[in-house]
């Protein structure tokens, strides 16, 4: 990162505190997945190398939200939350508002914010990421000369983004998502994030070890490798490399130092390879996310998902083989174009044979601009919303029936954070990333100690300290 940019802007920030009277306060409302948690990560990075205190306050003096558009219901709680933002602003007419992310990239949205919600002074996209340290100095220094109304969009379709060498802010000192790769190309017909993120593109191993070295000495105890199809890394590298072999070298570097974990795979590529190398280690975390999205073969095609429903329950039994005691969880879509009771009796049989320890269910979003949005049959809302529930249920029995074996165990357990509704309460999350409740002392934060599990609560557990060392 040109750190010549950081050094003016704290000075451009210190005038505006100057203006302002007190220390900028910036806050960061964060939408989607985990990569826009890790830009997120970035965008915090810059604020507070640049001299703003961070708050969660959306009524602060700097407030950005990273959207998300992956479903309709992403971008509508965008909208209703701008509501609220031109109260703010009308109250400090100094407040400075930025958009950015996924649903910044779609042409439909920059034209509504430009047409109704004029008070927003910054826009830009998931491709102009590093160009936020120098879009935010122009926007200072418009406030600076006192222009009442700077609206600046810049959004950019090209892939040769640098934010890699943004400072970052992590949400926890001890653990961290490290992106090995951007994009995606497998244009599943629903999907929308390939033309909102772009084409894949790795990073060299070189460049992801050296950040992992590097979060390691920060005091990092566990990391997630992050891409929305981590199965097809290093495809596009100038030496082309697999995820297997990463990961392999990633888990014998730091054996015994860091906790593995990665997202997401896609069952399509996941290979032997990688099952025994995630076997083979026992820092890499004992479990997977594979969405299989829908159990019925017609609607898989339709989904563009390149497999079957049996190559997938193949691939769990291959999996469980391997390792048997692994959670394998999933993202599940409902009400696909299309889809009868007898696709969703399928899905739900799949569930059933599975045996998934928890699922993402989700109710299918027509997104303009992808295939599925243009196709015949697409399914009533009040029908989608029936078949919901019963998917659901069949979730809820699976993970009751599957996260039942933890009780009675003794488990390492990474310490997250105080319990927000009990005083007295501590969280944190055992390797197959279930979370436990229990009672012990906020210090135990970023330790990783052992947790007697007491009993399951279907999607989470409760238990009790064995001893407090690390
Ligand atoms: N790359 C990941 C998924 C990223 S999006 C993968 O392929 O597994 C996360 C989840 O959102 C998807 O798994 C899918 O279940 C859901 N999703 C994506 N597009 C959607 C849409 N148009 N409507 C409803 N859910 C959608
Ligand atoms: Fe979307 Fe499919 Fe790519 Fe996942 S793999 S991001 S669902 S297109
Ligand atoms: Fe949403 Fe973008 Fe992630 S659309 S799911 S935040 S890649």
């Amino acid at each position: 990162m040109d750190t010549e940019i950081i050094r003016q802007l704290k000075q451009t920030v210190t005038d505006y505190a100057s203006m302002l009277g007190c220390r900028p306060r910036a806050c960061i409302v964060t939408f989607g997945c985990q990569m826009n948690a890790r830009d997120s990560e970035k965008l915090r990075g810059v604020l507070s190398a640049s001299g703003f205190e961070l708050t969660d306050s959306e009524d602060c003096d700097f407030l950005i939200y990273n959207t998300c558009t992956v479903r309709e219901n992403a971008n509508t709680r965008v909208y209703g939350r701008l509501g609220k933002v031109k109260s703010y602003k009308k109250k400090n007419p100094l407040m400075m508002v930025a958009l950015c992310g996924c649903m910044m990239q779609e042409k439909s949205v920059t034209d509504e914010i430009g047409s109704k919600y004029g008070f927003v002074d910054l826009v830009f996209g998931t491709f102009n990421l590093d160009r936020f340290p120098y879009l935010l100095e122009d926007l200072l220094r418009a406030r600076l000369e006192e222009q009442p109304c700077f609206t600046r969009v810049e959004i950019i379709d090209s892939t040769e983004n640098d934010a890699d060498r943004l400072p970052s802010a992590r949400n926890y000192p001890f653990k961290a998502g490290v992106n090995i790769m951007y994009g995606c190309n497998n244009f599943c017909s629903y999907c929308i994030v390939p033309y909102v993120r772009g084409r894949e593109r790795s990073r060299e191993p070189s460049e992801i070890l050296e950040e992992i070295r590097y979060l390691r000495e920060d005091g990092v105890r566990e990391i997630m490798l992050l891409g929305q199809n981590v199965n097809s890394y290093g495809k596009t590298l100038n030496r082309p490399k697999s995820f297997a072999w990463l990961l392999d070298r990633i888990a014998g570097e730091f054996s015994s130092e860091l906790l593995i974990r990665f997202m997401t795979s896609h069952p399509k590529d996941l290979s032997d390879d990688l099952i025994r190398v995630m076997a083979d280690h026992n820092n890499i975390c004992e479990h997977i996310h594979l969405p299989v999205q829908a159990g019925s073969d017609r609607i898989l095609q339709a989904m563009n998902r390149h497999y079957t429903r049996e190559d997938y329950l193949a691939l769990i039994d291959k999996i469980r083989s391997a390792m048997p005691d692994i959670a394998i969880t999933t993202d599940i879509m409902v009400g696909f174009p299309s889809e009868t009771e007898t696709d969703i009796d399928q899905t739900i049989d799949l569930i059933g044979r599975s045996g998934f320890d928890n699922a993402f269910t989700f109710l299918y979003s027509r997104r303009t601009g992808t295939p599925a949005a243009a196709m015949e049959d697409q399914v009533d809302g009040e029908t989608a919303s029936r078949w919901f529930d019963k998917v659901l249920e069949a979730v809820h029995c699976s993970a009751r029936e599957r996260n039942r074996r933890f009780a009675g165990r003794i488990m390492p357990v990474l310490v997250e954070q105080e319990n927000r509704h009990n005083d007295g309460w501590i969280s944190g999350r055992i390797s197959h990333n279930l979370l436990v409740h229990f009672k012990g002392s906020p210090k135990l934060i970023g330790k990783i100690i052992p947790v007697k599990i007491t009993e399951s609560k279907g999607f989470y557990l409760m238990g009790e300290t064995v001893s407090d060392e690390d």
